[in-house]
């Protein structure tokens, strides 16, 4: 008996189980109803009592070794499901980029071109006080502007309100620089308008900002020539038309020369060929004077432009509502557009 149990378990020991069935057999074979442990247990019984102390725990031994192996082989042998034909080993496919909004692109190729003729760029608050959209820029009180078909307000009296246009980030910039300044401040702005292809309740300025000694007009007008050739190419022409802003005087639309040469063009230039672009000016010395600096020693012209309209026009894209819709089938069209 004693031989028997040490053979087996050499035999247990030295049992190569390399697949489940070869394992399930050996399970069956050892520990199954008619197995080789049952068989031992049977002898077992059979034995003298004095024998019994030593048999005992050698065939515990033996039944503890056999389980042991076949959990082991078991875990060892276990089939995985085959993998769904994946190559681990192949390359990924790579994060899909995103694409600059076309309104990054044209904001800022025209902070580019103003930069390079020593404007440094500047920016102020969405959110802002009477002051420095409407007071402070020489509204008189009673200015349709103020009124609250335009204007967001956040709060009254005192009001608090969305700004209705970047010319507010002029009045912060006066209030704390000393002349001489050049300042090109680009920023979103808010009008309570009805959504439309033409017109956003939300939109995009660039504002301009040049105060030193002796501004005159003609470096207005020779500035934003300077900027339209940069910007639509160097046989643009613009024209200036006289307009009115409460904050510059005197003041003027500019447009440029757009041209006539297809159906398209009539029509987005109402078949006059020219497009208004921006509005402008020379600061009104009530705005300087407001803003604590000397009309008497500096003068400067102010420029105002909407990047949506450039960028339409860049672009021909017909509808407005398009920048803010986030629709890949739009913007991926700007893929490599720096
Ligand atoms: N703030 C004006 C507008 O929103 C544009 C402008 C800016 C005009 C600066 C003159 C000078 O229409």
């Amino acid at each position: 008996m004693k031989d028997r149990i040490n053979g087996m378990l050499a035999e247990v020991a030295q049992a190569e189980l390399t697949s489940p069935e070869a394992v399930e057999a050996f399970r069956v074979a050892y520990l199954g109803r008619k197995g080789k442990i049952k068989d031992l247990m049977a002898a077992f019984k059979e034995v003298p009592g004095d024998q019994k102390r030593e048999l005992g725990p050698m065939l515990n031994t033996l039944k503890q070794a056999v389980e042991q192996k076949v959990q082991d082989a078991q875990q060892a042998t276990v089939v995985r499901p085959q993998a769904s034909g994946e190559d681990a080993t192949r390359p990924s496919g790579g994060v899909p980029l995103g694409t600059h909004h076309p309104l990054q692109v044209v904001r800022r190729e025209i902070v580019d071109i103003f930069q390079n003729m020593g404007f440094a760029v500047a920016e102020g608050p969405e959110i802002e006080d009477d002051w420095h959209v409407f007071s402070g820029l020489n509204f008189p009180p009673e200015h349709p502007a103020r009124d609250m078909q335009d204007t967001f307000f956040v709060e009254r009296d005192p009001d608090i309100l969305l700004r209705t246009h970047t010319s507010s980030v002029q009045v912060r910039e006066m209030e704390h620089r000393d002349p001489p300044m050049r300042l090109i401040m680009p920023g979103r702005v808010f009008r309570n308008e009805a959504i439309s292809a033409r017109a956003h309740c939300m939109f995009h300025q660039i504002e301009g900002l040049y105060i030193d000694k002796g501004v005159s007009f003609a470096d207005l007008k020779q500035t934003l020539l300077h900027f339209a050739r940069c910007f639509f190419g160097p046989d643009t022409d613009i024209r200036l038309r006289p307009s009115y802003f409460p904050f510059t005087e005197p003041s003027a639309e500019v447009d440029v020369y757009w041209g006539l040469k297809t159906e398209v063009d009539k029509r987005i230039t109402k078949g006059t060929g020219w497009l208004e672009i921006l509005g402008c000016g020379m600061v009104d010395p009530n705005v300087l004077k407001a803003s604590g600096i000397d009309p008497e020693v500096y003068s400067g012209f102010a420029f105002g432009m909407g990047i949506e309209r450039i960028t339409m026009l860049r672009y021909q894209i017909g509808d407005l509502r398009h920048f803010f819709e986030n629709d890949r089938r739009f913007l991926d069209q700007f893929a490599g557009e720096r």
